[in-house]
């Protein structure tokens, strides 16, 4: 089965979102551990209120020691607020996957939903990619769309985009789980 590491930076709710698939059957993947490089991010609880084992670092090697310490195959970035570096890249070579609130290329980095409003489009979404040395760039493995509605707020955008975050990123682990991807 494969085994995935989950890295946060804050409140989680994706890395959530994957835990609950997983304990409901919808992902074939089991979580060794979940690390944070913030003492106080809120993920934390809820990785130890589903049993997930957690550990806090913000050194890249002390990461990848504890990541291949408890064996995991594929690294999942949910809202990890650091740029991956090559520590990292180098002994997971296409094996970290990230998601950004939009539809990429468009809007890269951060406030990608302020971003979106700001531009103006009618069509926003949210994208599974691979992690390269590059911010927001490497391939994209699932995407889905959300409607920009006239009466958006940042926040109201931020919201729709993130129920549809919970639902791909679990399905875009599972296609890659089969080989899929
Ligand atoms: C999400 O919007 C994700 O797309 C971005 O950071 C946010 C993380 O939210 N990379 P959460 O910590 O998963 O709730």
């Amino acid at each position: 089965m494969l085994k995935i590491g989950i890295l946060i930076s804050g409140r989680g709710s994706n890395m959530q979102a994957i835990l609950q698939a997983i304990k409901a059957g919808f992902l074939d993947a089991e979580c060794t551990i979940v690390i944070s490089n913030k003492a106080d991010a809120k993920g934390l609880e809820v990785a130890k209120s589903f049993g997930s084992q957690t550990a806090v670092s913000t050194d890249e090697k002390q990461i990848l020691g504890i990541l291949q310490g408890h064996k995991v195959d594929l690294i999942i970035l949910a809202g990890y607020m650091r740029i991956v570096g090559k520590i990292l890249l180098d002994a997971f070579p296409n094996k970290i996957l990230n998601i950004h609130p939009s539809l990429l290329p468009s809007f890269k980095g951060l406030n990608a939903q302020r971003q979106a409003l700001k531009a103006g489009v009618k069509i926003s979404g949210c994208t599974v990619h691979y992690v390269n040395e590059k911010l927001d760039d490497g391939k994209i493995i699932f995407q889905e769309p959300v409607p920009v509605l006239d009466h958006d707020t940042e926040a109201s955008l931020s919201k729709r985009i993130l129920e549809k975050e919970h639902v791909i990123y679990p399905k875009a682990i599972q296609l890659y789980s089969e080989g899929k991807v």
